[in-house]
């Protein structure tokens, strides 16, 4: 059986922010069939991550090309490999089976062939929806969990700012934070987002910054005591308004800088007196450093899953067509709580 794989590709590099007419769909025949002695395994899409960090893979050059494997350049043309969940088509890898649902990475697609060596694992979705696995339980866990806990090293009692904080990550790491005791102000670009934070999931406060003129002047009203903890999403400004507002031996997590990706000549200045004066542990991270905690990460979320204690948003549009404009909306702040899109019914 052969069946046509439409799947998700650019047009040209994209330099400034993503728009529509940067992708293209594409078709192409895939058999379902294995050559035999083939270990390769053929998965059919049901769900596919939308993340910032694809932007920079799809710009002429960036730093971040070749650093990791989850960063090497996309090129016009070419499908894009990004996180998912899949159902097993036919496998000629004895660890697995047709029928068998798995997460791992695929592509923006509806059908992906996983060569040997391919990131891939079965999972039981332990009656919690298959869009989990993409979220709460996926990528974006993981990135809140092992960059709250390991980065971030909390104290009960410690006061944390998050920015981007409705965001995939953000809206975790914030729940994360209250669970384990501290005190908790995110920051998100809408009327509607701050309402989300502040009355669904539990933030001590929130405000949106796009109201705000003095980001330093705003971090000092909501933190008086200063600032122990930033889990940055977003660089440029708000990290040297928070870096202002930090108490000595504070941790800034870098995670990520979505506000320079669109923006080449933009970069965070943060006083680096401050961080010297201040002791100030500023860290990158990348989740996938963090396998190692990938076991307590399952079992305890799962635990605050089953009791009700946090609540993941899931933002989900569907078919393989919506996934530029999935794309291009998470950088116009269209999402809220972790954008994916459901390729296909299990
Ligand atoms: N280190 C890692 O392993 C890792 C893993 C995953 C993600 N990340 C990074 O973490 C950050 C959050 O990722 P995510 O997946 O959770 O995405 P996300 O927050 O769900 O998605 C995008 C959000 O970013 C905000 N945004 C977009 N453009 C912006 C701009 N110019 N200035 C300020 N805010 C902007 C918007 O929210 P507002 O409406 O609130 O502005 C938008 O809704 C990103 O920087 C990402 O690259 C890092």
């Amino acid at each position: 059986m052969e069946v046509s794989n439409r799947f998700i590709t650019i047009k040209n590099h994209v330099d400034g922010a993503p728009k529509e007419s940067d992708f293209e769909i594409k078709a192409a025949a895939l058999p379902l069939t294995l050559q035999p002695g083939s270990t390769d395994i053929i998965v059919k899409t049901l769900y596919v991550s939308i993340d910032p960090y694809q932007l920079n893979r799809m710009k002429t050059a960036s730093s971040s090309h070749g650093t990791s494997s989850y960063s090497v350049a996309v090129n016009p043309g070419e499908a894009i490999d990004a996180y998912g969940v899949a159902k097993v088509v036919v496998s000629g890898n004895p660890h697995f089976e047709k029928d068998d649902l798995v997460v791992g990475i695929f592509s923006w697609g509806e059908y992906c062939v996983v060569k040997p060596g391919g990131m891939i694992r079965k999972f039981d979705p332990m009656g919690f929806p298959l869009s989990y696995q993409v979220g709460v339980l996926g990528f974006s866990g993981l990135t809140a969990y092992a960059g709250f806990f390991e980065v971030c090293k909390p104290k009960k009692g410690d006061k944390v700012f998050v920015s981007t904080a409705s965001g995939s990550v953000g809206h975790l790491v914030g729940q994360y934070a209250k669970l384990f005791g501290c005190y908790v102000v995110g920051s998100a670009g809408s009327k509607e987002k701050v309402a989300v934070l502040k009355e669904k999931l539990g933030f001590d406060n929130a405000f949106n910054y796009k109201e705000e003129t003095d980001l330093k002047a705003t971090l000092k009203r909501y933190f008086p005591d200063g600032i122990d903890i930033y889990f940055d999403n977003v660089g440029a400004e708000m990290q040297e308004a928070a870096v202002a507002n930090m108490n000595v031996f504070g941790r800034v997590a870098v995670c990520g800088i979505i506000s320079e990706y669109i923006n080449g000549g933009r970069r965070a200045a943060p006083e680096m007196l401050d961080i010297v004066y201040k002791r100030i542990k500023m860290q990158g991270f990348l989740a996938a450093d963090h396998f190692d905690v990938h076991g307590d990460f399952v079992s305890t979320t799962c635990d605050h899953l089953r009791t009700g204690k946090i609540h993941p948003l899931d933002d989900i549009s569907t078919g393989v067509e919506s996934i530029p404009s999935a794309f291009i909306g998470l950088f116009r702040g269209h999402n809220i709580g972790k954008k994916m899109v459901q390729i296909a019914e299990e």
